[in-house]
């Protein structure tokens, strides 16, 4: 799937995003390996440090599915520019796929500017996942 297919897909779940706070909606949508598609929006509540990002709630989707491999995420705000992972979801990002392609478009440029996760967080906290523990 094209980054252009993926953005509007990470477009159209932005009407679900839940963020009366903020205001300030966020929509995603994540390419797995196998190649299926999970969107995400930000969930806010009124007690403000338990809200979600979009990326985590994308992320958690799938691996609640049984994947773990990515391929890439677009994430966009309501005016259909990309919105620069923050760095929690960077972790959760790298927890599973440190290559995954964060995918981001610029409006000015009419592009999509592309980072991996781990060139985004370089020297990330990681631990050793052994067999019994998968
Ligand atoms: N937000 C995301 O959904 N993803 C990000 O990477 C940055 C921030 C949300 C959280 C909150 O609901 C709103 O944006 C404002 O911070």
């Amino acid at each position: 799937m094209d980054n252009k297919e993926l953005y509007r897909l990470a477009l159209e779940a932005l009407k679900y995003s839940y963020s009366p706070y903020s205001r300030f909606p966020v929509g995603a949508a994540l390419l797995t390996k196998k190649g299926n598609v999970y969107t995400g929006v930000n969930i806010e509540n009124a007690s403000y440090g338990l809200t979600i990002c979009a990326e985590r709630v994308a992320i958690f989707k799938a691996v609640s599915q049984g994947e773990r491999s990515f391929e890439k995420i677009v994430v966009v705000g309501k005016d259909g520019n990309g919105i620069p992972p923050c760095g929690a979801c960077r972790q959760v990002m790298i927890e599973f796929s440190p290559e995954i392609e964060v995918v981001l478009y610029d409006s000015k440029k009419d592009e999509f500017i592309v980072y991996k996760a781990h060139e985004i967080l370089p020297i990330s906290f990681r631990l050793e996942v052994n067999d019994e523990q998968q």
